[in-house]
């Protein structure tokens, strides 16, 4: 099992031609909303690879709340972590997406920041029968440095995505056993700028070193992720795919991976599998609804993977 602290928001989607410029207003089209937010994201990704997966967040009580919740229990994930608000609304994010699939992204927390370490504290018994805890930067600090503090005491693998970046201290990034940041994340931890393989070697190392944490996973977006740990140091690439929306890849890869590894997948392995399951995701729209099963998974690597 592996248990999710992070967030929940209802994403709301635009496509446009373009993204705007400052100042400028411009068409879109094609208004949809779906269930997103990193926490939960990833946290589905991890049951769709087959894992059960427990997530721990905050929403609002209100019609987004309600619909985020029911979309991870028809995929059968644990919510009793999850607490509801009456005082604030659901987190929301507002997302553009260009011609490409790239997209930007405003998200308002809104009930995600009121996520405290007590509440955190008391999913103990999700801690204690998971063999792994992920979690983002999406949700307060002092959540984020609970679920580690909470999972290095019941001996549990902590895997930390530093994301959306926000400063963190080196005691917070020595509770980790796992960091997997994206290049941008990780110019900003290390001051190493990160545009292809080579820099994200270079940066890993420094990574480990003002983290000590033993294990570093770089993601390179559409060009895979750049993995430093004991077992394996190197590349990984990803696939190349016509992208439609790019939204929640990176929480697929992550949830993939982990789910993965828990599994007992060697890291290597691991690794290609969640890019192979990012590179689906990016083919398909929405977040959540994005994100392929296991099984679709090995088929497209069966046809596939001679590719990469
Ligand atoms: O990582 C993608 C997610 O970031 C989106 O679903 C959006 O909600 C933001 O949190």
């Amino acid at each position: 099992m592996i248990t999710v602290v992070g967030s929940f928001n209802m994403d709301l989607f635009i496509e446009a031609p373009r993204f705007p410029a400052p100042g400028e207003a411009i068409l879109g089209r094609n208004f949809r909303r779906a269930p997103g937010g990193k926490g939960a994201n990833q946290a589905y990704a991890v049951a769709r690879m087959g894992v059960p997966a427990a997530m721990i967040g905050a929403v609002g009580q209100d019609a987004f709340g309600d619909e985020m919740v029911a979309n991870l229990l028809e995929v059968g994930i644990g919510t009793r972590g999850v607490v509801r608000r009456d005082t604030v609304a659901s987190g929301t994010a507002v997302v553009i997406l260009d011609a490409t699939g790239q997209n930007q992204i405003v998200v308002a927390n809104g009930a995600n920041d009121t996520l405290t370490a007590a509440e955190v504290l008391a999913q103990r018994d999700s801690f204690v029968r998971s063999q792994a805890v992920i979690v983002q930067l999406e949700t307060p600090m002092e959540a984020v440095e609970a679920t580690l503090r909470l999972a290095r005491e019941c001996r549990v693998i902590s895997v930390l995505n530093p994301a959306p970046y926000a400063p963190v201290t080196d005691a917070l990034l020595h509770l980790c056993d796992w960091i997997i940041p994206n290049e941008n994340e990780t110019a900003k931890l290390t001051g190493v700028e990160v545009h292809d393989s080579a820099s994200a070697a270079s940066a890993a190392v420094v990574l480990k070193l003002r983290s000590a944490c033993p294990r570093v996973a770089v993601t390179l977006g559409a060009n895979g992720v750049w993995l430093d740990t004991p077992e394996f140091t190197g590349h990984v690439p990803g696939f190349k795919v016509q992208a439609v929306d790019t939204v929640g890849a990176g929480d697929t890869f992550i949830g993939a991976f982990v789910a993965r590894l828990v599994r007992g997948v060697p890291v290597r392995e691991a690794a290609r599998f969640a890019c192979a399951a990012a590179a689906m995701a990016v083919t398909r729209r929405g977040a959540q609804a994005s994100i392929p099963t296991a099984n679709e998974v090995e088929e497209w690597l069966r046809q596939n993977g001679a590719a990469a």
